[in-house]
């Protein structure tokens, strides 16, 4: 039996290990020093002055809509084809989600959409990095600026990605997510990244039941802390992800020359400027050229090779969000059209050589190239 090959996988090294134990026998396991060196890290990383390490990606979303001082009667412009955290955390502050469609060439928010849905009540918008793309911040910033918006970046998916060399996170509020599957991973985490010291200040009276000191409540807070614990897991990775995305981008390289030119498949494109960091390599299997995306992810398992589909639907279109007041429903065919068609490759960095071959050949073996 061939060794079967998962959509993702962890990359921890010995240090990771030493550095978890340590917190361990330190006796230390809820946030303290640990957490301040990933916050650090982070804001290195994106190059901003203040980062705020929460529980989770969701979290971050929540509460800097909350600690800007978004909701009932506000709107947030985001895009349909996103997991439904970005949603739920609109809704959760009291907000309205509107959806702009995407660029079916990026899968991310189309800025000509999102401009044509801004008006009295806009108050934000709400960009998805989607599989590790930038959204086109360059324009999305442009639009915030003239209309006197929050930018709010969902970066969950994109840690280290980069617009015109300048770090997603660093354009409005980054909102990242260190589930384990994600390219930076604690198990469950989040991180909210900023140059505002007042949303950062904000964040960190929210984040802690609203004490700056102990048992002197400023505002209404709760507690959406990450332990050492977990930011022990997280921060060599931080450290480290230069090397680790070269080896997500390299592999991507070798499965984009490898299935180049396959009928009813198009690969990811990367448009000039907007730095991928290859959370997913997404693939879309092309309807009307008689392709199924699901015939191709059945016959990968067949040869032990995971794939996922991100995301099945938009993200409103479950019964749960109908009728809802906070979500306005809009026609947005190329998310739908995406959402019928794509499906993603494992490119983690802990691919091996052999691996990116055989999900080249199984590929090309199952659409009959
Ligand atoms: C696009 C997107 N937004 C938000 C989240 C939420 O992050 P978390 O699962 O850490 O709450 C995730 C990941 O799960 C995500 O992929």
């Amino acid at each position: 039996m061939t060794r079967p090959i998962p959509i993702s996988a962890l990359s921890l090294t010995p240090e990771d290990e030493a550095r978890v134990l340590g917190v361990l026998r330190s006796g230390h396991l809820a946030q303290g020093p640990v957490v301040a060196e990933l916050e650090a890290a982070f804001a290195g990383l994106c190059e901003v002055r203040e980062a705020v390490a929460v529980s989770s990606g969701t979290a971050a979303l929540e509460a800097t809509l909350r600690a800007l001082g978004i909701g009932a009667g506000d709107e947030v412009i985001t895009t349909p084809f996103t997991f439904v955290a970005t949603l739920n955390a609109i809704l959760a502050v009291g907000a309205v989600a509107r959806f702009a469609d995407i660029d079916p060439s990026t899968f991310t928010i189309d800025p000509e959409a999102a401009a044509a849905l801004v008006g009295a009540r806009t108050a934000a918008i709400l960009p998805v990095h989607l599989y590790g793309l930038p959204a086109d911040l360059e324009r999305l910033g442009a639009l915030a600026r003239r209309h006197g918006l929050a930018l709010v970046e969902d970066a969950a998916q994109a840690h280290g990605a980069r617009v015109g060399g300048r770090p997603v996170g660093s354009f409005g509020a980054g909102c990242f997510s260190l589930y384990a599957t994600k390219n930076v991973a604690a198990g469950e985490g989040g991180i909210v990244t900023t140059d505002d010291a007042v949303l950062a200040d904000r964040l960190r009276l929210l984040r802690n039941q609203g004490m700056r000191e102990r048992y002197r409540y400023e505002v209404i807070g709760t507690n959406l802390r990450l332990t050492d614990l977990a930011a022990a897991v997280a921060v060599g990775q931080v450290r480290r992800l230069g090397t680790l995305t070269a080896a997500r981008r390299a592999n991507a390289a070798r499965l984009r020359s490898g299935l180049a030119g396959l009928a009813g498949l198009r690969l990811p494109e990367e448009p000039a400027g907007r730095d991928h960091v290859y959370h997913q390599f997404t693939v879309r299997v092309v309807r009307s050229e008689g392709r199924d995306r699901d015939r191709l992810g059945a016959a990968l398992a067949r040869r032990g090779i995971a794939t996922g589909v991100y995301y099945p639907r938009v993200v409103f279109d479950y019964e749960c969000y109908a009728g809802h007041p906070g979500v306005v429903r809009e026609e947005v065919p190329q998310a739908r059209a995406a959402a019928a068609e794509v499906l993603s490759l494992p490119v983690h960095p802990a691919l091996e050589p052999g691996d990116l071959d055989r999900i080249v050949a199984a590929t090309t073996d199952a659409l009959g190239g």
